[in-house]
């Protein structure tokens, strides 16, 4: 496929697709026949064996959601190698905890600016090329977390509360043009993010879970397919994919 030409296969934007949830959701959006565009920032390493187990349909884009020009350079690789963009995941992101009467205030403010404000910026690029498109979608990966609380969490909370208020208006502001905007809400999943969990705050979470257990990358991946794909008549809605843990 020559550049600047649309391609045939339906694309999509998977941010933090190194490791980990994005990387799940990466590997089954390959499966169902998709191209894929796969940010990393430190694991270029990991995508680019990505690229090798599915060659021609992985786009490795480095993409650092602190750097303010990232959003748009990385949404042009795409359109000068496919020229179109059907399904935009938002998935990278930095959790960093801690009580707030004793969180370094630049620190809170850390997260939110690299959460929210990225998911602000990669969205308004990607706009224009997923209204070009039919069926096209974007979906947030969120958290319970931001449902429910948790304690030590106010700043990464805060940004998961927002992506709902924000895929909501959004929702209403791109369904004219035909793209559905949703959000994941994952409860807890076994991945490096999670890895220092300490134990007693694992068995809180486990036990507060309805089924029991932690979720697997792979579900979690399932249930943004689906979002992605599948909802076709879904829009500004909120998926928990948690267990049972947010009732
Ligand atoms: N794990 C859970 O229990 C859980 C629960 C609910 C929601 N979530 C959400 O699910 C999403 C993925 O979480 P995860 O558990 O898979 O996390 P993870 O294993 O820590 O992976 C994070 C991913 O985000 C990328 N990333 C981190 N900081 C970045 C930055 N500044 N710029 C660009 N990319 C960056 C990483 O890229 P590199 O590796 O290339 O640096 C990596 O691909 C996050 O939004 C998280 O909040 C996770």
């Amino acid at each position: 496929m020559t550049a600047n030409r649309k391609a045939e296969r339906r694309t999509a934007l998977v941010t933090g697709a190194s490791r980990g949830i994005g990387s799940g959701i990466a590997r089954h959006l390959l499966d169902r026949g998709l191209q894929v565009a796969a940010t990393y920032r430190s694991g270029q390493e990991n995508v680019q064996k990505l690229a090798l187990a599915y060659p021609e349909l992985v786009l490795p884009v480095h993409l650092d959601l602190t750097d303010p020009d990232g959003a748009p350079a990385a949404v042009e690789q795409i359109r000068a190698r496919w020229g179109r963009l059907d399904s935009l995941i938002l998935n990278a992101g930095v959790w960093s905890g801690g009580k707030l009467a004793k969180m370094d205030p630049s620190g809170w403010w850390g997260v939110i600016e690299t959460n929210l404000r990225s998911t602000a910026a990669i969205a308004r690029a990607a706009i224009p090329m997923l209204a070009e498109g039919d069926n096209s979608s974007i979906v947030i990966v969120g958290s319970v977390v931001g449902e429910v609380g948790f304690a030590g969490d106010t700043a990464y909370a805060s940004t998961k509360a927002a992506a709902v208020g924000f895929a909501r208006s959004l929702a209403k502001e791109l369904a004219p043009d035909g793209v559905r905007v949703n959000v994941l809400a994952p409860g807890f999943v076994e991945t490096d993010m999670t890895a220092a969990v300490p134990d007693g705050s694992r068995r809180k979470i486990a036990s507060e879970t309805l089924l029991g257990r932690f979720g697997t990358v792979d579900e979690i991946a399932r249930a943004a397919v689906f979002l992605s794909e599948d909802a076709t008549f879904c829009t500004g809605t909120v998926l928990a994919a948690d267990g049972g843990w947010s009732l």
